[in-house]
């Protein structure tokens, strides 16, 4: 009796919220295609004004990875995508305009920093732990969110896991994965692979602050926003001075590094008898003199 009630009560909660907010029913399709007309996170979208997002996964495309500054909307929008699906799977309606998915047989999500310190396991070694699983459980039929992978270690150690985990997923798994990073270079996955889509949230430069569209477009972010994004959180000005600062000579350290290498091969070293050459005031030497140097210089060149 309780537990009927409970169904009941479950039921009629869904049934509530999806007429109250303009739910809509979703479709499934045996076709692995998967199509979300402005789809909504339900429980952002109680706080704030919010911006719907479409998001279109053909059979063919395994992988879409979204890129775009920190607080841009990336977050959110791999997980409303999880959530229409898991509330689709269970029955009830969901916030989008038009929804078709496939029938997924599980979803794996790998979002947040969810580190388990108290057991002695860093952010690092959980992520790589729940990775690990994810590459062996999901299937073709699955669901795969991965926000930010690889965000615990060094940036080079993180972008290139990240890089190899998208790539398998895409090129052996072949589920369908949603991956969200603030690492522009994963984006050229999508010249390696088909298969894989780029997204990015958008935002754009206003009067020196960085403004958030929480738009989700086709194609690859254009910049990180970093600095903008962490004036907004009111830091000092002398230490974004100072970030601005390190930014640019970091930036033209890794722009002028190429060409000092490249230099030697355009510009080799002067042969001594240049040098020497240089040093000869003609006017000075009897013929005599001027001969034997020719001799002489002649001689060394072998
Ligand atoms: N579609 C949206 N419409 C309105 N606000 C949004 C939307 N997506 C995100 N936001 C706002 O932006 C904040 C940051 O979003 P989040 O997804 O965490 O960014 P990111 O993962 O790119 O750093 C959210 O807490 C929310 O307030
Ligand atoms: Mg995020």
């Amino acid at each position: 009796m309780g537990e009927a009630l409970a169904e009941l009560d479950v039921l009629r909660s869904l049934a509530e919220v999806a007429h109250k907010k303009g739910y809509t029913r979703p479709r499934f399709t045996e076709s692995r295609r998967l199509l979300i007309r402005e789809g909504r996170h339900p429980v952002v979208e109680e706080t704030v004004t919010f911006v719907p997002n479409d998001l279109f996964m053909d059979e063919r495309t395994h992988l879409a990875l979204v890129t775009g500054p920190n607080m841009a909307g990336k977050s959110v929008f791999l997980r409303q995508v999880a959530l229409i699906a898991l509330l689709a799977q269970m029955g009830s309606f969901v916030p989008a305009k038009e929804a078709e998915l496939p029938l997924f047989d599980k979803i794996f999500t790998r979002v947040g920093a969810s580190d388990a310190v108290a057991e002695g396991i860093s952010t690092f070694m959980a992520e790589m732990q729940e990775a690990a699983g994810i590459l062996s459980g999901a299937t073709e039929n699955s669901l795969v969110i991965l926000d930010e992978l690889g965000r615990g270690t060094s940036t080079h150690d993180g972008m290139a896991l990240a890089w190899a985990i998208a790539k398998h997923l895409a090129q052996k798994v072949r589920c369908k994965t949603l991956f969200a990073t603030h690492y522009r270079e994963l984006a050229e996955l999508a010249e390696e692979l088909p298969g894989v889509i780029n997204l990015h949230a958008a935002a754009r430069e206003w009067k020196g602050e960085v403004v958030f569209l929480y738009r989700i477009l086709p194609g690859v972010a254009e910049k990180s926003y970093g600095i903008q994004v962490a004036k907004l959180a009111r830091l000092p000005e002398e230490v974004l001075a100072e970030a601005k600062r390190k930014l640019s000579e970091l930036e033209k350290k890794s722009m002028a590094k190429p060409k000092a290498e490249l230099l030697p091969l355009f510009e080799p070293p002067e042969h001594p008898i240049l040098e020497e050459l240089r040093k000869i005031e003609p006017e000075k030497l009897t013929p005599l003199e001027a001969l034997e140097l020719l001799f002489r210089l002649r001689k060394e060149l072998g």
